[in-house]
């Protein structure tokens, strides 16, 4: 016999009628949330799809545009911009040059769309520098804080001038937010705000990323400056201390892997956070997807939810548009 008032019917009554289940549903995920990465390369007339990072494409500046349009179609209105150099040497010095892929797509997406985009650049010099560090290196091959953080402040005003709404550090060199405040407020840009990689772990799952960006390090690792996956508390530290320097939004790179973090941070802070469901996790689902062991649209809802349940305002992700449709077609 059925007892009515036992806790686990309860539950129950409360999933089965379908609108009341639907309005007490305790997070939202919508198109607005999610952040798209264009990556923008030299030449014209291009859309390579990118091998080993499914549904995405290497762009020209011509053609991102039409990347721009579909998302927008599905409601996702946030870019974040990731861009491979005419040339790379050991300084990066074409990282901050106005006439290179990323500069030039911000300046064409802005002319374009104006405000109906929020176009975010990533801010970092492993995509432009030989060696694949993301920083400039001492003669005994470390990476030298200082000089790099001082590049970092010219790169993200070389962007903020070519129309980025939002800059994004990544390359998590000391005092680098601090640095680009410094910067943008010196170049007249008071109001655009910092997303800091503020907890980036060194991570195993930006593989399929690096061979995109062709941004690997040609020795050695990220270790130095990147955070240890063991390290909970170090790990928000280190946003917090972002966040004194004057970040406005904080991040948590990867974000499948590291939910704690995240909700921890959650607690730790009253500023907007973001995440990056990055290539690696992505094709983790994709793989799983292919292998027939996970349904499409399903797995991809589920972690989405999972992320914003854990804490986050925004998401990153390589499967914004197609997450985008879902939602917009009603799904969950
Ligand atoms: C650094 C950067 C990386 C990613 C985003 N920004 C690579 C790295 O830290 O090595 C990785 C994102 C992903 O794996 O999807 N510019």
């Amino acid at each position: 016999m059925m007892n009515s008032e036992t806790p686990r019917v309860r539950l129950r009554r409360l999933r089965e009628n379908r609108l009341l289940a639907e309005s007490l549903r305790e997070v939202s995920l919508e198109p607005r949330q999610l952040v798209l990465p264009l990556f923008v390369v030299p030449g014209t007339g291009v859309r390579n799809p990118i091998p080993g990072l499914h549904g995405v494409d290497h762009w020209s500046v011509d053609r991102v545009g039409e990347g721009v349009e579909q998302a927008l179609d599905a409601g996702v209105k946030s870019f974040i911009l990731f861009g491979l150099p005419t040339k790379k040497d050991p300084a990066g010095s074409t990282a901050w040059r106005d006439d290179q892929p990323v500069q030039r797509a911000l300046h064409t997406l802005k002319d374009r769309w104006g405000d109906q985009v929020h176009l975010v650049s990533d801010v970092c010099m492993c995509e432009y520098t030989d060696h694949g560090h993301c920083g400039l290196l001492t003669e005994d091959g470390r990476v030298d804080n200082d000089p790099s953080a001082a590049m970092l402040g010219r790169i993200a005003l070389s962007h903020a001038r070519a129309g980025a709404d939002t800059v994004a550090p990544s390359a998590m060199m000391d005092g680098q937010v601090a640095v680009i405040r410094r910067a943008l407020d010196d170049g007249g840009f008071q109001s655009t705000p910092i997303m800091s990689y503020s907890t980036k772990f060194a991570s195993a799952f930006y593989g399929p990323f690096r061979a995109a960006a062709g941004s690997a390090p040609s020795f050695g690792d990220r270790r130095g400056y990147q955070a240890p996956s063991t390290n909970w508390r170090e790990a928000i530290r280190e946003s917090l201390l972002d966040e004194e320097e004057g970040a406005d939004i904080l991040m948590v790179k990867p974000s499948l892997l590291y939910m704690d973090i995240l909700s921890r941070l959650r607690e730790a802070t009253m500023l907007p956070l973001a995440c990056y469901l990055v290539s690696g996790e992505y094709m983790m689902l994709r793989h799983s997807i292919a292998a027939g062991a996970l349904d499409e649209e399903r797995g991809l809802l589920e972690a989405h939810f999972a992320l914003r349940r854990a804490g986050a305002d925004l998401i990153i992700t390589y499967a914004a548009v197609e997450v985008a449709r879902l939602l917009s077609r009603g799904r969950p």
